[in-house]
């Protein structure tokens, strides 16, 4: 019995962003489908250690995929020289129940991440985009550009609002994606200089309040709304979402950890009725996408564990075919 160890490098290696894309892609459409069967998320408080640990299965028969994605918060962690958030996927044998490999769950909850914002944006957003806003400079913000970059082509230039961490990370996505994509990525010093006349937006942040006015948003934008993921936490103005066509990834998650959506459904501005439909049901041609260039769209998503294991079975059987990674005896 053989088990691929694959690192980060190695996955990276493998798996292009547009094969995460088309992987997201087809796990939304599985989901919405009911032809996957994602439990809900355990969570163990480790409270010896300050610690939780957060595990996510999940089965996707049509994919072959079955696994658990094991994600640990430990904020003790960086004193001891370990990360604060380990994270490990274990893919297993849908046949048979074995175990086949154990993969950077960092990243690959960053490569799925911003594949699903790839997946909304080449479904929602206007094809001749040529203006991006990243809201956000953190560890899933890289992903995110590169999904948005790969499905719009024509965007032209790249404008990043972060409390932290922007220059840094400018510079490195200039290096990384400039030349690759013939864009130009700046940093700006507010969030009106961000979203002026921008065609798509993808927030990424930790907020608990709205990063941007939605008052100065133009008619025809598209956003993804990535980072809240708690009902606390309100990254999107509730002004763009209640007049926005609304999508989710999953309605399970969204309505229960939502709070660009709840917190408007608490207001009574929103309703959960108003959402459109997940993006699978998009994909699957079960509920509309955009129909017209002036109409806003907004995409929420706290992440389904159905993207972690459709995506990783697809690294896997990459791998394997390109013979990368550690293979070990068990
Ligand atoms: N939807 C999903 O599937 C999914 C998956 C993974 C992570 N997340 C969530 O995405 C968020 C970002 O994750 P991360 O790992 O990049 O976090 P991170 O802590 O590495 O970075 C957070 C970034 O947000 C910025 N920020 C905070 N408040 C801001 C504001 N008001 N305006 C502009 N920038 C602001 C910070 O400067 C920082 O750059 C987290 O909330 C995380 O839980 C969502």
């Amino acid at each position: 019995m053989k088990i691929l160890i694959l690192k980060q490098d190695e996955m990276l290696k493998v798996f292009s962003m547009s094969e995460a894309i088309q992987a997201c892609r087809e796990a939304f459409e599985l989901y919405s489908d009911g032809k996957t069967d994602i439990p809900l998320r355990v969570n163990i408080d480790v409270p010896q250690a300050s610690g939780q640990s957060l595990y996510m299965p999940g089965y996707a028969c049509d994919a072959g995929a079955l696994g658990v994605k094991i994600v640990s918060v430990y904020p003790g962690n960086p004193a001891k020289g370990l990360p604060s958030v380990p994270a490990v996927m274990a893919l297993l044998d849908a046949q048979t129940g074995m175990l086949i490999s154990l993969m950077d769950g960092t990243c690959l909850t960053r490569i799925r991440t911003g594949a699903a914002s790839g997946v909304a944006t080449d479904i929602l957003s206007s094809p001749e985009s040529s203006i991006f806003a990243l809201f956000g400079a953190g560890g899933q913000a890289e992903t995110q550009l590169e999904a948005t970059l790969t499905v719009r082509p024509a965007i032209k230039e790249v404008r990043v609002f972060s409390l932290q961490g922007v220059e840094e990370f400018v510079q490195r996505m200039r290096n990384r994606f400039e030349a690759k994509f013939n864009c130009k990525i700046k940093a700006v010093s507010s969030p009106a200089e961000a979203v002026h006349n921008a065609d798509i937006i993808t927030t990424v942040t930790t907020s608990k309040t709205p990063v941007y006015d939605g008052k100065l948003l133009k008619r025809g934008v598209h956003v993804n709304g990535v980072g809240s993921y708690t009902p606390e936490m309100h990254e999107n103005d509730e002004y763009f979402v209640t007049r926005a066509k609304v999508y989710v990834d999953t309605r399970d998650g969204a309505f229960a950890e939502a709070a660009d959506l709840i917190i408007p459904v608490q207001n009574h501005t929103f309703s959960f009725d108003q959402v459109v439909g997940e993006i699978g049901e998009v994909i699957a041609g079960k509920a509309p996408g955009r129909v017209d260039a002036e109409e806003n769209t907004f995409f929420k998503t706290v992440g389904s564990g159905v993207q972690d294991i459709v995506t990783a079975r697809r690294i896997y059987d990459k791998a394997v075919k390109l013979n990368i990674g550690s293979f070990i005896d068990f």
